[in-house]
């Protein structure tokens, strides 16, 4: 381990000899690292507006602050929030920060960034101190809190703020060893991060963090959610409608969200929910809703749902009357079940006697089967024996969603028929690919009219704008389409029918008109 950085040390003149307006612009200047050793490390910085703005999130007025910025690289959050407590009023009496940081060169930057601070606060009479450990946060904080014998003392904290690395944790990786031994289960650095400064905070601490929003919903994120909202109560959650706007300058692709939780068992009884499209200086809109809306108590994934912007509000409150589940229609949704690379050898480029269809996304076009498409990328068939049922599927009608929607698509949930019609006569068995969710009956068939009503569902762009309250990312995976409302077999049945009766799969605005008149409504 190693110990405290000798930053304490360094003397006050060299701390002051870089200019503050230059200070402030290291640390928020990421370092001219090689990408694949800043994706290693999760950096990219805070710029200061964002900074600001994200310190704007800290509600109490604290007197004594002792901050923990985890991962503070050129300490470009911490600097924001000197910048805020230097404002407040009544005016506080000391600041002191904690600042982790394993790469030399962010440190480089924090040196200057800390010098700022303390002459932002000692020009508005705030005591400042700080630490800088040159370690990492989490080696360091789950020995602290094993309680071992020679485990480092645990400190805690009265706030954090924090922008965590951001990177998939291996199971088995020493660092997912030592979040597992002291029982944090977690599948991305940045939520271990986040499930130990809840562990580091005192009591009603605040926590201001940006994160990606990948952990509000999905299996993975499960076990983390429990442990986190077991120990923090959810304040504020903002949202930026743009995925690459918050960190435009570092291709962040991920949908970011700002959250202000605090340390307490109780849960809150209401949320602000606030949302802008994501370049700062936009208008910022803001709800406060009860947190049965934000996680439904009955709701065994625990999804964080956050209806932000007005269309997936209204959408939330369109669908309020369908209580009805993907199982109450005897239905079940699954990945497809042929992962390509894995079964190289059986693909074919074209059709043959003895193969079986084999769908991928690009056979399906305005919602119906288009298959072979010869000469393309794709291939078309899979040439395995029938009784390959872990492959393949008994030739019927499905309806299938693309797993995988491209960024700039308009809606997350693409819906299409497979119309067994559409192929072969003689067909007997079909394979989809591992890119579309299919919707089946016990690994059969649907009845043809009710797959008709619940491919006209699926498309309603009011259940994609509810899909999108609780899922933040481009993926829309089984679970995820497993969690919407289903009307009622009849209600879809009569769906059907009239879509099944139209010389065409109607175009969106149709859809939506159609698809309303049966299910927008009030509650049953
Ligand atoms: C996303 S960057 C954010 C930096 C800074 N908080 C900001 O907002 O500009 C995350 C930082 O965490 C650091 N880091 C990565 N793994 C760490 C660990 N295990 N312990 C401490 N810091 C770590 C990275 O070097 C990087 O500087």
């Amino acid at each position: 381990m190693v110990a405290d950085l000798a930053i304490r040390n360094v003397p006050e003149k060299l701390i002051f000899m870089v200019p503050p307006a230059l200070a402030e612009h290291l640390a928020t200047l990421s370092p001219p690292k090689p990408e694949a050793e800043k994706r290693e490390l999760g950096q990219f910085f805070t710029q200061p507006p964002l900074a600001d703005f994200i310190a704007s999130f800290f509600f109490r007025p604290l007197q004594h602050w002792r901050v923990i910025d985890a991962g503070s690289g050129g300490g470009a959050l911490t600097l924001a929030l000197v910048r805020r407590i230097a404002a407040q009023r009544p005016r506080p009496l000391s600041f002191h920060v904690t600042a982790y940081e394993v790469d030399d060169d962010a440190l480089a930057l924090l040196r200057p960034a800390l010098g700022t601070c303390a002459e932002l606060c000692a020009r508005h009479q705030i005591a400042f101190t700080f630490e800088v450990r040159a370690e990492d946060f989490i080696a360091h904080t789950t020995a602290a809190l094993d309680q071992a014998l020679f485990a480092p003392e645990l400190r805690t904290f009265n706030a954090a703020i924090v922008n965590p690395p951001y990177r998939k944790l291996a199971t088995g990786s020493p660092t997912h060893r030592q979040l597992a031994s002291v029982g944090i289960e977690v599948t991305n650095l940045y939520s271990g991060f986040l499930a130990l400064l809840a562990r580091v905070l005192e009591a009603d601490a605040e926590l201001v963090a940006i994160v990606p929003r990948s952990f509000c919903n999905g299996p993975y994120f499960l076990p983390f959610r429990r442990d986190f909202l077991a120990r923090m109560a959810l304040r504020r959650l903002h949202v930026f409608e743009s995925r690459t706007a918050a960190f435009a300058s570092e291709a962040v692709l991920q949908e970011n969200v700002i959250l202000r939780a605090e340390r307490t068992a109780l849960p809150p009884a209401t949320v602000e929910i606030s949302s802008s499209r994501g370049d700062l200086g936009d208008s910022i809109r803001s709800r406060l809703l009860p947190w049965s809306e934000i996680v439904q108590p009955e709701d065994p994934q625990v999804f964080i749902r956050l209806p932000a912007s007005d269309s997936e509000h209204a959408a939330v409150a369109s669908l309020s009357g369908i209580t009805g589940t993907l199982a109450d229609l005897g239905l079940k949704v699954s990945t497809g079940k042929v992962v390509d690379f894995r079964v190289r050898e059986h693909l074919r480029a074209d059709p043959e006697d003895a193969a079986h269809p084999l769908l991928y996304p690009c056979h399906f076009e305005a919602g119906a089967l288009v298959w072979p498409k010869l000469g393309g990328k794709k291939p078309n068939a899979l040439a395995v024996p029938a009784e390959r049922t872990d492959l393949l599927v008994p030739v019927a009608t499905y309806v299938v969603v693309r797993r995988f929607s491209a960024k700039e698509e308009r809606k997350r949930i693409v819906a299409s028929l497979v119309d067994p019609a559409r192929l072969p006569a003689k067909t007997s068995w079909l394979s989809i690919e591992n890119h579309l969710n299919y919707f089946h009956a016990a690994g059969h068939g649907i009845d043809p009219t009710l797959a008709q009503g619940l491919l006209a569902y699926l498309n309603w762009s009011v259940v994609d704008a509810y899909f999108r309250h609780f899922n933040g990312h481009t993926q829309a995976n089984a679970t995820d389409l497993r969690s919407l409302p289903f009307p009622t077999a009849a209600t879809l049945r009569a769906l059907g029918q009239i879509v099944a009766s139209l010389p065409s799969f109607p175009p969106q605005a149709e859809l939506d008109a159609l698809v309303s008149t049966h299910c927008a409504r009030a509650p049953r």
